[in-house]
């Protein structure tokens, strides 16, 4: 069987990085994390870097503002995954021109972990957020970079573990009231951050995943807003108050609430108020429907 490629992962610190740093290291790819000095010796990030360390992934001293550092990091390695933040993305551009400068890079994953940002449609500021996401798939592809982009769809840990109460920042479900932007009706998918990394790296060494977009999406995750309230409620058995936001409160609520709050309501808002059907109001036959005709 083919070795496993080496992987870097820029941003393996971060939220969904450090998944990604865990899943390549215990898939059995020689695994490579860029810290800097200052992540290092962080109290803040003590922790993270020590789960690192155990999982016994090599730490390469760079910085995305350093070309060199980055350069002579890819040169280690056959594949690079960037978790780099949302307000960084542009600087991905670094990345490209240190991986072109390298030469040997065979995949690249640029930070995406969401939706589909050539498909998407967002309200600003999470507009612009995507066409960042754009921009640097366009440069990827006019390099000539070989690349797979993750459509990973929304973390569950963000935004499954409260059922998406902006600001409650609750580490479970509510029990009494719950929000629920616009009508409840659109479906969105839920994916666990540690399912997100398995598959991320499944795809690196699987020429399906070439120059590919990688949607992860699990048919049993795919809940609209009221489906997954009702569920939830029937996990507890109790009915919660639903108070439903209708769309208009939503998009005041975006323009008036300061950074990064105003983003993940726009991103919300793409999600679950704006990602409706063409014909909302077409009813569809299911496969339920179409097999009862035969009893
Ligand atoms: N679909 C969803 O529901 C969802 C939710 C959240 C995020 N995302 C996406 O996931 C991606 C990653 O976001 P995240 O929230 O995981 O990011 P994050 O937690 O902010 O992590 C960013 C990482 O970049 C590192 N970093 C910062 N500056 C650096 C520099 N100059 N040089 C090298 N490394 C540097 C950070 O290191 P330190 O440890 O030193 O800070 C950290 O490891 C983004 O594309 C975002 O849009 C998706």
């Amino acid at each position: 069987m083919a070795s496993k490629s080496k992987i870097l992962i820029i941003g393996g610190t971060g939220y969904i990085g450090k998944f990604i740093v865990e899943a390549s290291a215990k898939a059995g790819h020689p695994t490579f994390v860029l810290v800097r000095e200052s992540t290092l010796s962080s109290a803040s990030r003590a922790k993270v870097v020590e789960n690192l360390k155990n999982l016994g992934v090599n730490f390469v001293i760079g910085d995305l503002y350093n070309h060199e550092s980055l350069v002579q990091a890819l040169k280690q390695v056959e594949v690079v995954i960037s978790t780099i933040a949302r307000h960084q993305l542009a600087d991905q551009d670094k990345i490209i021109s240190a991986i072109k400068e390298a030469g040997n890079i065979k995949r690249f994953f640029p930070s995406e972990f969401g939706t589909d940002v050539d498909r998407g449609h967002a309200v600003e500021p999470a507009k612009t957020a995507f066409a960042r996401k754009a921009k640097i798939r366009r440069a990827v592809e006019a390099e000539g970079i070989p690349y797979t982009y993750v459509s990973s769809n929304l973390l569950a840990g963000i935004y499954l573990a409260d059922l998406s109460q902006v600001g409650a920042m609750a580490a479970a479900p509510p029990t009494d009231k719950v929000v629920i932007l616009g009508d409840g009706n659109p479906k969105a998918i839920y994916v666990k951050e540690e399912d997100i990394a398995t598959y991320t790296i499944k795809a690196v060494d699987d020429l399906r995943a070439l120059n590919k977009i990688l949607y992860i999406r699990p048919y049993d995750n795919i809940y609209s807003s009221n489906n997954l309230v009702s569920l939830w409620e029937k996990k507890i058995g109790k009915t919660l108050e639903r108070i439903y936001l209708p769309e208009e409160q939503l998009l005041k609520d975006i323009q008036e609430a300061a950074a990064p709050v105003n983003v993940v309501l726009a991103i919300l808002h793409s999600a679950f108020v704006k990602a409706t059907e063409l014909y909302p109001n077409a009813r569809y036959t299911t496969v339920d429907e179409y097999l009862n005709q035969f009893l």
